[in-house]
């Protein structure tokens, strides 16, 4: 099948939106592959750190985007050839994300990377330019999003119940400062994009956001 044909739903949204776990049960659901781009610029950022390469050094973060050792299977991430556990979901890892993010030459990278997941039988795929650069020719675009204090509140209990130290208050302000820097780079900054339906999750549980992009999809399929 030419890979124009494979079918690929993009979900964007901001941090902590509950994409990530809404975009991998809509892939169960319909036996589909997942793409979890944001995954990818926190190992960039990993990555950079075990090099020490500064977050500024944009020609050294795009060869090493194009060169490092990233790969995924089942529920498992490996970098350099060592599964990756906790450390790529901490504040500092997004944070350290969110900075390499702002550097076109990494995006430019990481395009073809993102692209090679779009295999037979469809691709849904979540981050912040999935609909609007990566996969224009998405089926179905949504952008999910929820108010950034149920997103706080998402995060807490999430890294509460993985047993890490959390902070309600800081959890909001860094919330917030990364939605700023996300929405206000040069380059694929988050926004709606065009032909993207809009999901608002704040007062809904994640089965009932799952149903929705799953009916949404049915329509246009
Ligand atoms: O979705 P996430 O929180 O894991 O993403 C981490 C950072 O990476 C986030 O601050 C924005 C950036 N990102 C991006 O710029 N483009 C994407 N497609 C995915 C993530």
């Amino acid at each position: 099948m030419l890979s124009s044909n494979i079918p690929v739903i993009a979900i964007d949204g901001p941090s902590a939106s509950g994409k990530g776990t809404v975009a991998q049960r809509v892939a169960t659901a319909l036996g589909m592959h997942y793409l979890d781009s944001g995954a990818l610029y926190r190992l960039l950022g990993l990555a950079a750190q075990k090099r020490g390469i500064v977050l500024e050094a944009e020609e050294q973060l795009a060869e090493l985007a194009e060169q490092v050792d990233i790969r995924f299977g089942g529920d498992d991430i490996w970098l350099d050839g060592v599964t990756v556990g906790d450390e790529l979901r901490t504040e500092e890892a997004g944070s350290a994300a969110s900075k390499i993010a702002a550097l076109p030459k990494v995006r430019a990278a990481l395009l073809d990377r993102q692209r090679a997941f779009r295999q037979s039988p469809g691709l849904v795929a979540d981050g912040r330019d999935m609909a609007s650069v990566v996969f224009p020719d998405a089926v179905l675009k949504i952008f999910l999003t929820a108010s950034a204090e149920a997103r706080a509140e998402r995060r807490y209990k999430q890294l509460k119940e993985k047993g890490m130290g959390a902070n309600i208050a800081a959890l909001l302000q860094d919330i917030r400062l990364r939605d700023e820097r996300d929405a206000q780079r040069s380059v694929a900054p988050l926004q709606q994009a065009q032909g993207a339906s809009l999901l608002d999750t704040t007062s809904l549980n994640i089965g009932q956001a799952v149903q929705e992009v799953l009916d949404r999809y049915r329509a246009v399929s």
